[in-house]
């Protein structure tokens, strides 16, 4: 049976998920997202250009790659759209499930208006509306991209759904849009998106079956996770490997290699638990040599040391095969290395990812550094006190790291038999 591959993230997101799809694309023939939405921001750098994906796959900058938009995905027509205007001759080479569920403008105003609510508790989101339009496809009272065929009766059905919730609205200060601006919005989502919407989950199958190369792209990190991660500082997703079989309709049977993405170090945008964040200069110096910014919302990002204990908790939830590692040219220069090999918890030392993680304190090894690794493809050619790092992330993680990253750009990349 064909199955088709995976990448996850292994951290909190920001891992370097789009270099690696880019860079794994051009062996694929369908590149599929499956979860998440316009929060996600994937960097792709290749022959010196670089380019900024939010919603549409990483593999669409391989000509010849089908992409798929899946249906654990909720999309912001308007933004799809911005987005897709960046390329030429995008029929026929992306694909909308006609199950994915809509952004509409006033699930990011909630979402904003929510945030603001919460004030010193706020969880920290991209202010993208994801939290809301997920919320509402739970709460059976979303609206999927297929009813974008009939905006008629779409548009009818929004402004019920808008009159029956105008006093939650109005209590949060929330505006809501004139059905005059509604129904024009509806229209263009219509007129933009309509030549790619489809099902595809009878196309994911149908690809399949005949045997072409699919990989499945996630986003976010498994810490984000909404069942696993550090709950309530999450996403509102599953962002883990059994997200893709939920998101795209694939079955855990049709799910072959597992690639985890994970850098050298840690970073977090947002708010919630970090055990490995480093608040002194060390944290600065990875933030500004890893140009730790975000590529969504700008945010600097918060950084700190690689958690072998998360990484663990990771890899058994995704079935890793291997890992990636990424951004290990960002460690170039630094005299001393950590990495947190442990939590003491309630007095004791642990080494799995508790209920509770804003009460750890993490236990470090600390690691001779190296000079420079930038650039470098080949691993015989990495300086000794590097492979050490690499073998002891392995010995830690219990998971070989197949892949490491030594730059932005898409040759600077060591792949090990
Ligand atoms: P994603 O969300 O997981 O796709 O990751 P982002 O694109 O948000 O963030 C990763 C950033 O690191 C991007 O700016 C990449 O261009 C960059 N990057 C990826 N791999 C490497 C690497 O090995 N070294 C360096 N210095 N930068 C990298
Ligand atoms: P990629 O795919 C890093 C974080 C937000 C916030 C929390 C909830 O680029 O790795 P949301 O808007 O999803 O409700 O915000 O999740 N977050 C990410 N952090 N990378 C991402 O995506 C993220 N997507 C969401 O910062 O803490
Ligand atoms: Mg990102």
């Amino acid at each position: 049976m064909h199955k088709a591959d995976l990448i996850v993230g292994l951290q909190w997101g920001d891992e370097g998920k789009g270099k690696i799809v880019d860079m794994m694309a051009q062996d694929y023939e369908v590149v599929a997202r499956f979860a998440g939405g316009h929060n996600a921001g994937h960097t792709i750098v290749t022959n010196g250009k670089k380019y900024a994906l939010h919603l549409i796959p990483s593999g669409i900058l391989n000509p010849d790659a089908v992409n798929i938009i899946g249906n654990g995905v909720v999309v912001c027509p308007a933004n799809l759209m911005k987005e897709m205007s960046q390329f030429d001759n995008l029929e026929g080479r992306l694909w909308l499930s006609d199950k994915a569920h809509l952004i509409l403008p006033y699930h990011q105003m909630i979402d904003q208006a929510k945030e603001r609510m919460r004030g010193d508790k706020a969880i920290g989101t991209t202010g993208r509306g994801i939290g809301p339009a997920y919320a509402d496809k739970i709460s059976r009272s979303g609206h999927r991209v297929g009813e974008l065929k009939d905006v008629e009766t779409l548009f009818v059905k929004i402004v019920e759904y808008l009159n029956q919730n105008r006093p939650v609205f109005e209590a949060m200060g929330v505006d809501v849009p004139s059905e005059n601006s509604l129904k024009e919005d509806l229209e263009r989502y219509r007129d933009g998106l309509l030549p790619y919407i489809t099902d595809t989950t009878q196309m994911i199958w149908r690809e399949l079956r005949e045997g072409r190369k699919i990989l499945l792209e996630g986003a976010q990190g498994t810490m984000l996770d909404i069942d696993h991660g550090t709950y309530p500082y999450v996403t509102s997703s599953n962002t883990i490997a059994g997200g893709a079989c939920t998101g795209m309709g694939l079955s855990p049977k049709q799910i072959g290699r597992v690639t985890g993405i994970a850098k050298a170090y840690c970073t977090r945008v947002g708010n919630g638990p970090f055990p490995s964040e480093d608040f002194g200069p060390d944290g600065d110096r990875l933030r500004e040599q890893g140009h730790e910014f975000g590529t969504t919302t700008g945010r600097p990002r918060r950084c700190g040391w690689f958690d072998a204990v998360a990484i663990r908790h990771a890899c058994a939830l995704n079935g890793c095969d291997q890992i990636s590692l990424m951004k290990l040219d960002v460690l170039d220069g630094f005299e001393k290395i950590k990495i947190c090999v442990g939590y003491e918890f309630e007095g004791e030392r642990i080494d799995y990812v508790p209920y509770d993680l804003e009460h750890v304190t993490p236990i470090y090894e600390t690691f001779p550094g190296w000079e420079k690794v930038e650039g470098i493809d080949d691993y015989d050619a990495l300086p000794d006190s590097a492979k050490a790092y690499i073998e002891t992330i392995e010995r830690v993680s219990g998971v070989k790291v197949g892949i490491i990253s030594t730059s932005p750009d898409r040759n600077d990349t060591i792949v090990r038999p």
